[in-house]
């Protein structure tokens, strides 16, 4: 099996940069899970539909390959997207779907050495078996912070209240679900970025999958 380091943790705990990077660093192949669910969102309402239809949700997470141009589509990254897509991620056939999606990521990684895969059950339902996970979390207050500045600099005016309380909505969404809440593995390590900036974060995580997995 190649490596696949899987690293989940709420919205903006800093997992997705940090995936990033150690894909970078080892020049794996990075799947950032979050994007299918959005896709799946957009797809339907592209297609005319409601996204709070199942069966619309489930043809367009079968209908979604890693060709798909929706996948890098601009409209992905809003928190609009985000609380969608926490929608259609509660569906258990979607995740049905979208599991397949995922599990070819990591038989076939683009490369062929191996991948990371960011999201909120990669651990625990995706890849129970990766020799590495990590769940990144950080206090409310901290992520709300940083989603503010990340949207403000996307030129989106946002107060940091509004995205606090869509964050805790989605949290308590993400976490109480029946299928493949938002919780970490028992075997993963956990690490609080809420005082790390992002170098801090990589340095630490680094220190981690040295041990795990025997990665410099
Ligand atoms: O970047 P951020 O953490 O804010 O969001 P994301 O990772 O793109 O995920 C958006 C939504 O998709 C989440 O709130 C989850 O409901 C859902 N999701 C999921 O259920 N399982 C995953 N592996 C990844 C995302």
């Amino acid at each position: 099996m190649l490596p696949i380091i899987a690293i989940d943790g709420p919205a903006a705990s800093g997992k997705g940069t940090l995936s990033k990077r150690i894909a970078a660093h080892y020049g794996f192949a990075h799947l950032d899970t979050g994007s299918l669910y959005r896709a799946v969102w957009l797809s339907v309402i592209w297609a005319g539909g409601d996204p709070a239809n199942p069966d619309m949700a489930l043809a367009a997470a079968i209908a979604l390959t890693p060709q798909s141009a929706i996948l890098s589509h601009p409209g992905l990254r809003g928190d609009d997207a985000a609380c969608a897509a926490s929608k259609v991620a509660a569906m258990p056939a979607v995740r049905a779907a979208l599991l397949d999606f995922q599990h070819e990521f990591v038989a076939n990684p683009p490369g062929g050495k191996g991948s990371v895969l960011d999201g909120r059950d990669i651990g625990t339902v995706v890849c129970p078996d990766a020799p590495a996970k990590l769940f990144i979390t950080a206090s409310a207050e901290v992520r709300a912070e940083r989603r503010v500045k990340e949207l403000r600099g996307a030129g989106q005016d946002v107060s940091l209240d509004t995205v606090l309380a869509d964050m805790r909505a989605r949290d308590e969404r993400d976490s109480q679900r029946a299928v493949a809440p938002l919780v970490a593995a028992p075997d993963a390590f956990l690490l609080d970025t809420s005082s790390l900036d992002a170098n801090q974060a990589f340095e630490a995580a680094c220190e981690v999958l040295r041990g795990r997995i025997g990665l410099a």
